[in-house]
């Protein structure tokens, strides 16, 4: 009884100690997310999901627009290694206005914040998202907020408070692929392999060449969630089913991250949610 009782005791802590952990961001990618408490546990509206033609609703949903999307970036551009992901966090453009979206299924204005990618490793891809039941090499995620509320984290609590843009990253063998603002940003990881570690990405960037030359008009959308704890359900995604093509040397540049246990970063991305009857969007070309 006695016994019982400690161990259940030890049991709890180790439950506190966990959900401690997570409430200072601290988790890790062991479990790809399986471990996770809270709302990542209990959520019904989780994210990623697996996206595929066969089971998404077809709808002549409008066009995503994009505003100060082509305006460069202020200065300075700053990446960190967060012991998670490469996360860069984003000013307002040159003319004092941050880019932002609207459109597609989104409620609202959501003006960009930051961005931030899964990956896998040397022999296994990392998107979380799945399309067509494929995962792709890596996928970035540019954040954006509701304009209605003033932070990220306040945000975060409201169902319509934040818009993720999804964009698979694809490897290609050779050089052929030359993504000027991408391939920027990934010239500059090997200057972020030590946890919390940040470096400036020098030069001019607009949000356009972080998209590439994607067609934008072909994507999926539906509500989720943040895929990292505390895996708030705040998000409406929208999920480009065309990849950007980059050659596979400079993807690699991400295994070579550290986490904060100074393990390697590698396979951060979380395992697919269930749907539980959410509907999920395709735009179908008019
Ligand atoms: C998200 O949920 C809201 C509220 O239920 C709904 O009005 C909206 O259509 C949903 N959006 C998508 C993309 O499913
Ligand atoms: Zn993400």
């Amino acid at each position: 009884m006695c016994v019982l009782n400690r161990r259940r005791f030890i049991v709890f802590l180790q439950f506190l100690l966990l959900a401690a952990k997570q409430a200072s961001g601290q988790f890790n990618y062991d479990q790809q997310g399986r471990d996770w408490a809270g709302t990542c546990a209990t959520g019904r509206s989780q994210s990623p999901i697996r996206l595929a033609d066969n089971t998404a609703i077809r709808r002549p949903i409008p066009r995503i627009r994009f505003t100060n999307y082509n305006r460069a970036l202020q200065s300075p551009l700053i990446m960190t290694n967060n012991g998670h992901t490469a996360n860069i966090v984003l000013p307002p453009t040159n003319n004092g206005q941050r880019a932002s979206i609207q459109g597609g299924l989104l409620p609202g204005t959501f003006e960009a914040q930051s961005v931030h990618f899964h990956w896998g490793s040397a022999n296994s891809r990392g998107s979380e998202h799945l399309i067509n039941g494929q995962r792709y090499d890596v996928e970035m995620h540019i954040v954006h907020k509701n304009v209605r509320y003033a932070t990220v984290a306040e945000a975060s609590l409201r169902p319509d408070g934040l818009a993720v843009l999804g964009v698979m990253l694809q490897a290609v063998p050779t050089l052929i692929s030359t993504h000027f603002g991408l391939n920027r940003i990934l010239d500059r990881l090997p200057q972020v392999i030590r946890d919390q570690s940040s470096t400036m990405i020098a030069g001019q960037l607009t949000m356009n060449d972080l998209l590439g030359r994607i067609p934008t008009g072909r994507f999926y959308s539906y509500n989720g969630s943040l895929t990292t704890p505390d895996c708030a359900e705040s998000v409406t995604w929208t999920v480009f089913s065309d990849s950007v093509k980059l050659p596979r040397p400079q993807i690699a540049k991400f295994w070579d991250l550290p986490d904060e246990r100074s393990l390697p970063l590698i396979n951060n991305y979380r395992h697919p949610q269930e749907i539980n009857g959410r509907p999920i969007f395709q735009r179908t070309l008019i």
